[in-house]
Parts: C-alpha cells; structure tokens; sequence
C-alpha cells in the first residue's frame, strides 16, 4: 500500500475538527502521516475513509484514537544533564528572588516527567515551596499520569537515567514493587495538579515562573510551534523560564528575541521582555 495521500489526510483533520474540536491541520506532516498508518494497520483498515465512517459511528473510539495518534514516549530523568542544570543552576536561581515556585509541564504523557521533577526538588528539600501544574491534550494519559504506576520493565532505563543524573540516594527509595508493577509513592506528587490542556486550542491559563514543554512541538510544524511559542511566553512570569526538547529550538520563531538563551544544550531559555 502507498503512502496516505494528502487529501485523505486534509480530509480527516476536516472532519476531526468539525466533529470533536480538535485541530491536527498544524501537526507535522510526515509524523502524523505514519501515526495515521499505525492506526490503520492497528485496526485493520484498509483506508482513511473508513477510518472516518469509525469515528463517526462510535464516538468513544475517538479518545483510544488520540492516545494512539499522539506519541506518547518518555522517561524519568530523560536527558539526565538537563536535569543536573535544573537541580544546580535553574531551580537555586528561581528560588533566590522567590520563596514559592510554580511549574508547568505542557504534554506531561504518562507523568515520569513530573515524577522526575518532584524527586529533584525533594531532594533539593524545596519540594513544598513548589505548585505544579501537569497538563496534556490526552486523556486516557493523564489518567496513566495520576496513577503513577508503570510496568517495573521500564524502571531500568529510569534507574540509569536516575544514576547519571547523579542523585542523592537510588530511584527504588521512590516506588514500591507489586507484582509487575512500580507504584509511585503518592505523597511524592501531593502538589500536583492535572488537567486536560490543549496546547492548540486552549487559551492561556496562568503564570508560571518554569514551563517545561519537551518533545511536543517536535511533532507540530513551524506555523504551529510559532503559535505554540506565543502561548507559553505569555504563560511565564517575566525572568521565567522555558524548557524544550534537545532536538527541538527557538531561536527561529517570531517572539526569539523576547527570550535569552540560558543553556543551548538543554534547550533552556529565559523571558526577557513581555
Ligand atoms: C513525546 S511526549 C513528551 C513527554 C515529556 N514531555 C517528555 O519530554 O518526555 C508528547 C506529549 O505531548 C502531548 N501532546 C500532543 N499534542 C498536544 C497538544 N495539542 N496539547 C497538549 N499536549 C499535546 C502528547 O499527548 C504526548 O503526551
């Protein structure tokens, strides 16, 4: 079978917006393109129409939709340098000016992101100065996310990313095992709150003084990322900072200049300007 054609797929995110108000017109082409395939191939359609006459007969099949159309990879500790930056220069920064500090983390996926984040700090001894907010456009994830409970497999890489980014004591102090399962301790993310946010659509909803949006914009293209981009600097504080993914930049965007750049290598940058 060839490629999906564009029409189909223009076709598609037409219908998707009219029925269920979401927009993917703006997501990177080639990666929602193969993310559409893997739906095909997953539920054995032979083509986008009837992947449309599903989606229009049985409207719950939309949310298992867009948990298998959105790319939900990560890690603990993903980029473990990153977080060695935010433990010893980022975090002791924010909390010289301020005795309170408020994180946003857009497209948190399954929540290690926020596990990771709430490990530092409380290691840091700051975790109760912190006031977390976890938003993503997926359902079904921030569910996963609120459970804090993922397969003990994939504890390993967390325990070698937890290793590398070199913290205080060992990643097990953290969960505790049942059967094939690592439990979260729930008093690690008592200062979380989550909600369903989508970045495209939704409208700006505060203030923050570290908004980390990693590995999301990756799969937007330019236009996107570039309205993407207005929204998260008008959600930080002026002298807040921004976090994105190592392969993602913004130097390019319309609003670069409203930012410095605090570390190119972990894709750390700081709001200068309103
Ligand atoms: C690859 S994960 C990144 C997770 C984590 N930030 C990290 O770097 O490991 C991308 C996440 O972005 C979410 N996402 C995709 N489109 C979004 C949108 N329009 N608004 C909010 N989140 C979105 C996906 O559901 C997914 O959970």
């Amino acid at each position: 079978m060839g490629d999906i054609e564009i029409t189909e797929l223009r076709k598609l995110t037409e219908f998707i917006k009219q029925e269920f108000d979401y927009d993917f017109k703006n997501y990177a082409m080639s990666s929602f393109r193969r993310r559409i395939q893997r739906v095909l191939d997953l539920y054995k359609m032979d083509s986008v129409d009837e992947l449309i006459r599903l989606l229009a007969k049985q409207e719950f099949f939309f949310e298992e939709f867009i948990s298998e159309v959105t790319v939900n990879v990560t890690e603990m500790f993903r980029d473990p340098t990153f977080w060695r930056v935010l433990r010893e220069h980022i975090i002791p920064n924010i909390l010289l000016n301020h005795n309170k500090i408020s994180i946003w983390h857009a497209g948190c996926s399954s929540g290690e992101e926020i596990i990771s984040m709430m490990i530092m700090l409380d290691e840091m001894g700051v975790a109760d100065k912190a006031k977390i907010v976890a938003t993503d456009v997926d359902k079904a994830i921030i569910e996963r996310a609120k459970k804090a409970t993922y397969p003990l497999k994939n504890m390993e890489v967390n325990r070698k990313n937890y290793l590398r980014y070199q913290g205080k004591y060992t990643l097990e102090r953290y969960y505790k095992e049942s059967g094939s399962e690592a439990i979260i301790n729930p008093s690690l993310l008592e200062n979380v709150s989550y909600r369903k946010h989508d970045l495209v659509q939704g409208s700006v909803f505060s203030k923050f003084d570290l908004v980390l949006c990693r590995n999301v914009m990756i799969y937007f293209n330019q236009t996107l990322q570039n309205d993407v981009l207005h929204k998260l600097h008008e959600s930080l504080f002026k002298y807040g900072y921004l976090v994105i993914g190592s392969k993602e930049s913004l130097i390019w965007c319309d609003i670069a200049h409203k930012f410095i750049v605090v570390n190119n290598e972990e894709k750390i940058y700081k709001k200068i300007k309103d």
